[in-house]
């Protein structure tokens, strides 16, 4: 089909619904944005940033990748977290995996897919890192889940350590870090308890949240 005549149908009756909800919604939009929050989530089709949170466009700045992971060289990470930061002065930064998460999964299992392989070699470096505690998960579902967990709390842990996030603090710009987990079962997020707020608390986040 050359056209998705569907989709795009869909998108006109989103914007009427819109506008009819607020005639000035998609004008308002047109000058600015001001979200308060950044989402560094997985791209998986089942985890609706936007949706699961109940924000409106305009609400919340978004970057996805596979894994939702966080590597100090990716400068499509890097240029979102900074212009999030820098720009648009967000408040908040959600690093959000899943449980069920195919990235995670394929991690774990040393599943091959291709290229991709490669970018998740980053959540195998999680698992190696966590080694001892991933070796007492009785089996692969309860390995996959715990590794969904290690990586957003090891992918804090890199949002923290970028200049961007640390000069923020520098300055005395108010941040806060956030890991949470989404279970596609029930459609609830869970926050992981490793939220940090400034360069004093990294450490001990850490440790609390991995037990
Ligand atoms: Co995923």
């Amino acid at each position: 089909m050359r056209t998705l005549a569907e989709l795009l149908q869909n998108n006109r009756q989103w914007a009427r619904r819109m506008t009819e909800r607020d005639p000035g919604f998609f004008t308002s939009l047109v000058s600015q944005q001001s979200p308060r929050y950044l989402w560094i989530g997985c791209s998986d089709s089942r985890v609706p940033a936007n949706e699961i949170v109940g924000l409106l466009p305009g609400e919340l700045f978004v970057h996805r990748n596979v894994a939702n992971v966080v590597v100090h060289t990716d400068l499509n990470c890097l240029s979102v977290l900074q212009y999030a930061v820098d720009a648009l002065q967000v408040a908040h930064v959600i690093v959000c995996g899943h449980y069920g998460c195919g990235g995670v999964r394929a991690a774990y299992t040393r599943a091959s897919f291709g290229l991709i392989d490669n970018w998740l070699r980053h959540v195998q470096d999680v698992h190696r890192i966590h080694e001892g505690r991933m070796a007492a998960c009785e089996d692969v579902d309860a390995g996959v889940a715990r590794l969904c967990e290690l990586n957003v709390i090891e992918q804090v842990q890199h949002v923290c350590q970028t200049t961007i996030v640390q000069d923020a603090w520098r300055r005395g710009q108010p941040l806060t870090v956030h890991g949470w987990i989404y279970a596609l079962e029930d459609g609830l997020l869970r926050d992981l308890g490793c939220s940090v707020a400034g360069p004093d608390e990294i450490a001990a986040a850490y440790t609390q949240a991995i037990g």
